[in-house]
């Protein structure tokens, strides 16, 4: 037999078998039992809305640093996404200021550590090393702290770290995106590129708190603001239909980035999310279903076809929002003309729902993003799960997808562009 692999390649000596039965009469129950063993862990983590949150007079920093020891000086590592720190040269001195206003209980561990943004920290195979390096440089223990300020991506990498250095440092997340602050930032995830997969390395680890400043949001650049919108988009879709209907009302000024309505998008978003991680009944995605990925199957196969200079997240989960709107209406479950609302809206919000990659095609002949469904179940796990729409804001599950339907929805959106 040549099936058994063995890692390392030598033969592992089997355990010595379980010691010999005596003569007592309980020896089968000692030998055969089951224990069940049960506890319940509560998370709890608070999630800011604020500006100028290093501004010394602003308090929520040291108020989440300091929240279950007040009285102790706490130390605190902090990265940055180089991103970042390149759009706001002033950043790390105002980080060191704010320590310095609040040195009694603030101990800032070091040097500010800037680190490459972007999915390039994800797909590098030494960045984790290095963040664990580092971390363990500046000996932070369980009870230090661990400030990541970025993108989604350096969220991803830096929580990873966090989460696994001394299994588990505390971690405050800055996200500086709209998609970090208005859906990854406020989960319960993180997870770093490795074999060439996309998060296939990573872990379900709860922040200590995160802290959404609206200032970074005016130093993006505009396409990764609306790349954000999607999300919520999505959120409203799935959840909330007068979130939706606000959307459709205010479509122009968040087009123009207009700082109020792109505020009540993030925050309202945020609050969705949260809410589904927290009731949603499955907070660490254990079963089938992921309804927060609405739109998404498409947009994870669309992403790996196309470069992502060329097709963002945010770009290709609005394209399959709207692919599923019109699939949700082909399947009898959503009224038709809703389906074109969406895209209105979309379209409205500055997104092209189309990309020449949803026309290709394998030698055998099948729609290539078919091919994302398979990927789709087995990054889940379990029995296939989409999430349709059964009305504008009203998520329904399925667990069959009609290739016909798909072919339709994509000539509907190529009619569309
Ligand atoms: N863990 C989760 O639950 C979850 C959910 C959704 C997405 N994600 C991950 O998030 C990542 C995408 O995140 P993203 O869309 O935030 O993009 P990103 O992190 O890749 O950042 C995009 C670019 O913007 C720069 N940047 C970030 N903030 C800036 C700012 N305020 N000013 C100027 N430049 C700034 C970054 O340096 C980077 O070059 C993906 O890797 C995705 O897998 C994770
Ligand atoms: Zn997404």
């Amino acid at each position: 037999m040549n099936n058994i692999y063995h890692y390392p390649n030598k033969q592992r000596k089997l355990d010595a078998s379980l010691p010999a039965p005596t003569d007592s009469a309980d020896t089968r129950a000692i030998v055969d039992s089951v224990q069940m063993q049960r506890f319940v862990v509560e998370y709890d983590y608070p999630v800011v809305f604020t500006r100028h949150a290093f501004d010394p007079v602003n308090l929520h920093l040291l108020d989440v640093v300091r929240r279950r020891e007040p009285g102790k000086r706490h130390r605190v590592a902090v990265f940055i996404d180089g991103g970042v720190a390149q759009a706001l040269p002033h950043l790390a001195g105002q980080i060191q200021a704010y320590f310095s206003a609040h040195n009694e209980f603030l101990d800032l561990v070091g040097d500010i550590v800037v680190l490459k943004g972007g999915e390039e920290c994800k797909n590098d195979p030494d960045f984790i090393t290095n963040l664990l390096q580092i971390l363990s440089d500046k000996a932070i223990d369980r009870h230090s702290f661990a400030i990541a300020i970025g993108g989604g991506a350096i969220m991803d990498a830096v929580g990873y770290a966090a989460a696994i250095f001394h299994r588990s440092v505390r971690h405050i997340r800055f996200p500086t995106t709209v998609l970090g602050q208005d859906d990854s930032g406020v989960g319960v995830k993180n997870a770093v590129n490795w074999l060439g997969l996309k998060n296939l390395v990573g872990t379900f680890a709860p922040p200590w708190a995160v802290i959404n400043d609206g200032v970074f949001i005016d130093s993006l650049p505009a396409r990764e603001k609306r790349c954000g919108m999607s999300e919520a988009v999505k959120v409203a879709l799935i959840r909330d239909r007068e979130f939706f209907l606000w959307l459709e009302s205010n479509a122009l000024a968040l087009a123009r980035f207009e700082t109020v309505p792109l505020s009540y998008l993030i925050k309202r978003s945020a609050q969705i999310h949260m809410n589904q991680i927290a009731h949603g009944g499955d907070p660490f995605e254990s079963g089938s279903a992921r309804p927060l990925d609405y739109g998404h199957w498409v947009a994870h196969k669309l992403e790996r076809m196309t470069n992502q200079h060329v097709l963002s997240h945010g770009e290709a989960v609005a394209i399959g929002i709207a692919l599923d709107a019109h699939y949700s209406v082909l399947a009898g479950l959503l009224p038709a003309g809703e389906d074109m609302r969406v895209h209105q809206l979309l379209v409205t919000l500055g997104f092209k729902l189309w990309n020449d990659q949803l026309e290709s095609r394998h030698e055998s002949g099948r729609l290539a993003v078919l091919q994302g469904l398979r990927e789709f179940r087995e990054h889940l796990g379990g029995e296939l799960t989409i999430t349709l729409l059964s009305a504008i804001g009203k998520g329904i599950e399925v667990h069959e997808i009609n290739d016909q339907w798909v072919t339709e929805s994509i000539a509907w959106l190529k009619h569309l562009k």
